[in-house]
Parts: structure tokens; sequence; C-alpha cells
């Protein structure tokens, strides 16, 4: 007995350490023109968005990326705060400094929803759409989600994704519906190799948008969007606006037809209007 106690144990660390993110690996494969020229492993850290931040604030070049394995305190949109397990998921940050105006900046944040779902449908068949603007969903459950962050004159954009084990102990601590993109795909996903795809298309879509080609990025994001057509509600501010989700725009805005009129929206939570509410 006391001897298989060690054995045990190092196996555990052996497994812990395998189950640990091969940055190296994802710099060496990846052929991308501006984004992941470096990329910033840690193990843990308070939340990757703020280390891009704090990275750009130092004078850190565009296209870093920072990746962790566990955030500490990972943050959401609307302020909430965003939580992984650790090993299991993506949580990563990309530091960018656009030329442009800010009202183009929520282009570049679905352009980002666009980049995973198309990774993910196209390169694993798994039936990813986006909930505008930001949510990634399989079956109605939330899988991802992306926080864009603004400083000065850089932009993170921040992907947190739940990749591999059961999504039932993070859906107790969050308190809604969520799953991973290994329920769909039936099997773990090799987490580097989802990274570098996806940190690839995000590339193809950052040049797009740097060539002012943002009509071409949404369109990329319109295919994926699963709200229009729906009865939505959507809190804009203090304010409740109801009624049919219609359109995303050139510029990224939803059109909701009210039955009084059409709103556009630029920012606002969305929130699906089923028949019984
Ligand atoms: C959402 O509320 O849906 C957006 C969640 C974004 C989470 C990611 S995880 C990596 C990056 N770092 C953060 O602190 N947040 C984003």
């Amino acid at each position: 007995m006391l001897k298989t106690e060690p054995i045990a144990s190092v196996t555990l660390l052996t497994m812990k350490a395998n189950n640990c993110l091969d940055a190296s690996w994802v710099r060496t494969v990846l052929g991308t023109e501006v984004v992941g020229h470096r990329i910033c492993y840690y193990p843990r850290i308070d939340s990757t968005n703020e280390q891009a931040l704090r990275l750009a604030d130092a004078g850190e070049a565009e296209g870093t990326v920072v990746v962790a394995e566990t955030q500490t305190a990972g943050r959401g949109r609307r302020g909430r705060c965003w939580l992984d397990e650790p090993g299991n998921a993506l949580l990563f940050s990309v530091l960018l400094r656009p030329a442009c105006n800010v009202s183009w900046l929520p282009v570049l944040s679905l352009g980002a929803a666009a980049a995973c779902a198309e990774l993910l449908t196209s390169g694993y068949s798994i039936p990813v759409v986006t909930k505008w603007p930001n949510d990634l969903l399989v079956a109605g459950c939330k899988v991802g989600g992306i926080l864009l962050e603004q400083r000065g004159g850089a932009v993170v954009v921040g992907i947190g994704l739940n990749v591999n084990g059961p999504p039932e102990s993070l859906e107790a601590q969050v308190g809604t519906a969520l799953t991973t993109l290994e329920k769909h795909y039936g099997a773990p996903l090799p987490r580097e190799e989802v990274l570098v795809g996806i940190l690839e298309k995000i590339d193809g879509i950052y040049q797009q948008f740097q060539g002012g080609g943002l009509a071409e990025v949404v369109g990329r994001y319109r295919r994926f969007e699963s709200v229009l057509g729906q009865s939505v509600q959507v809190s804009v501010g203090q304010e409740m606006v109801r009624g049919t989700a219609m359109a995303v725009t050139d510029t990224g805005a939803l059109v909701v037809d009210t039955g009084k009129g059409q709103r556009e929206i630029t920012a606002g939570e969305v929130e699906l209007v089923t028949g019984s509410q």
C-alpha cells in the first residue's frame, strides 16, 4: 500500500502537466501575419484581458496573445465574472491597435465571434451559433463569449471557451445553462489546435477589418446569428426593447422591429422570448 502511494501521485502530477496547454507548439505552427507573433502563457492570472491591457500600457506591439490555464478574476460582459475549469478551457486575449474610429470596434468583436464559429463548425462539425452580440452557443447553451476592451489606442479581444469536460460543475457555479465543446464533439478537443485555428481566422478577419471591409466581416458573422427572425427582448441601459430581431447592420447593430417602428441597437443584452412568456 505504502509503495503504491507515490506512484499514484506521480501519475497524477504527470497527467496534470500533460493537461497544460503547449503554448510553444502554438507559436511554432501558427501561420499568421499579425496575430500571435508573441504568445504570453500564464498557468494562472487574474484576467488575460487585464494582462493584455497592462502589456499595452507598457508599449507592447499589436498581435501579442495572452493565454492562461485559469483566471482568478476573469471578466465577462456587463460587469459579470467569467469562471473556468482549469485545464479544460481556452482563455485568451489578442492585443490589437486598429487604426479606426471607435464606432467600428463592435464589428471587430463580431469578427472574433465569427472566427470561433467558422473554425468550430467547419473544423469540428460542432453546430456553434452566435447570439448577438458576443455569445457562442451550442444547442441553446452558452459555450463561450467574447469581451472587447479598449484603453487608449489599444483594443483587447478576449475570448473564453468551455472546451473540455462536463459542463455541470461550472453550470452549478454560474447558475445558467452552459455546455462544453467536448459534449457535442463526442471526445476531448486538442485545445492547442483549436487555439491555432481561431487565431488564424482572427488574423484574416483583422486584415479584412483594417482594409475597411466591415461589411464583409459582418457578413461572415451573420451566417451564424441565431436570433434573427425571433421574438426578443433586449435590455438597453435601463430600457427594455421588445420585438422581432430583423437584421444585423453592416456596422454591427441589431435591428429590432418593435411593431411601432424599427430600432437599431448598438449595445445590449438579448433574451429570446418564448411562447410561454
Ligand atoms: C461574456 O460575458 O460572455 C464574455 C466573456 C469573455 C471571457 C474571456 S476569458 C479570456 C478573457 N479574459 C477575461 O477576463 N475575459 C475574457
